[in-house]
């Protein structure tokens, strides 16, 4: 485990996962994408944990990826670190997930919650997938899941134009269950996970299969988007885009 992931077993038979990095507004490095994906796997070994909920800091779910970590050793790519290892663990496990998003959620930040069975935002709450503008692409099979639950031109403008949502766009468009409170957000949140832990087990698990439609189009999806992401990252225009974010040459974006 990391510092900068809390993880929390209730007796209800929900785990909670708190990303907890604030000083950079909760990024996610290696280590920490590492214990989230033991996090899911354990929950799905384990008989006692079934449901997981995500949360953040008050004001800040994540601002995706460390990006500093994107520039370092590019030529190693994104098949061979955590973050894909996290991502397929996210797009297989079977134990519910539920997210409870209060402030910013960028990349993976925002993408992580198309895996998740409920979703519940804050009004401060903000989904932005900036790939493109950082010289990238889309990843955790968002370029699939997302023209599937928006449609194509929608997706369009949130994944090529890096259009940032707010919460009641987000609940509009059905990314977000329910928009409350900030200082409600995760009780209800881990409320729900315990709704659902309370469920008989074998149909929770056979109609969330169903529910969730074609897993094998999900993980082609985002094994596609690894090899074009990996292509990405070794780009000069990727490579100057990252450097401009981390050494603030020019603002990241309009958040
Ligand atoms: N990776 C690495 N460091 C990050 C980061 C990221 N994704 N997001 C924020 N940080 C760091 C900043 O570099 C800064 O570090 P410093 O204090 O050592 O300079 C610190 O977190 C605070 O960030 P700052 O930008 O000053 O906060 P803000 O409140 O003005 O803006 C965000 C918050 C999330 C809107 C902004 O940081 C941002 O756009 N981050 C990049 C998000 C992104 O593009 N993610 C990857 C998508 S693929």
């Amino acid at each position: 485990m990391t510092d900068h992931v809390t993880i929390s077993d209730g007796r209800n038979g929900v785990r909670l996962v708190v990303i907890d990095r604030p000083q950079k507004k909760n990024a996610l490095t290696g280590a920490m994408y590492d214990a989230m994906r033991v996090a899911l796997e354990e929950a799905d070994a384990s008989a006692a944990i079934r449901a997981v909920v995500f949360a953040g800091q008050p004001g800040m779910f994540s601002a995706g990826n460390d990006l500093s970590d994107f520039l370092a050793q590019p030529e190693r790519g994104f098949s061979d670190k955590p973050a894909l290892r996290f991502i397929r663990q996210l797009a297989r496990t079977e134990t519910p997930l539920v997210a409870a998003v209060d402030g910013v959620a960028v990349g993976i930040g925002a993408t992580l919650t198309l895996h998740c069975d409920l979703v519940y935002a804050s009004p401060v709450a903000r989904l932005r997938m900036p790939f493109v503008e950082l010289g990238l692409v889309p990843e955790a099979a968002s370029s699939y899941l997302l023209p599937l639950r928006v449609g194509r031109l929608k997706a369009t403008e949130l994944l090529l134009l890096s259009e940032t949502l707010d919460a009641d766009a987000a609940h509009a468009l059905g990314l977000v269950n329910a928009v409350m409170p900030a200082d409600m957000l995760l009780d209800h949140a881990l409320a729900q996970a315990a709704r659902l832990a309370a469920l008989p087990q074998g149909a929770l698990a056979a109609s969330r299969r169903l529910i969730r439609g074609d897993r094998d189009r999900v993980e082609a999806a985002l094994e596609a988007e690894a090899k074009a992401f990996d292509a990405q990252l070794q780009s000069p225009e990727s490579r100057e885009r990252l450097q401009a974010f981390l050494s603030r040459a020019k603002p990241a974006s309009a958040l």
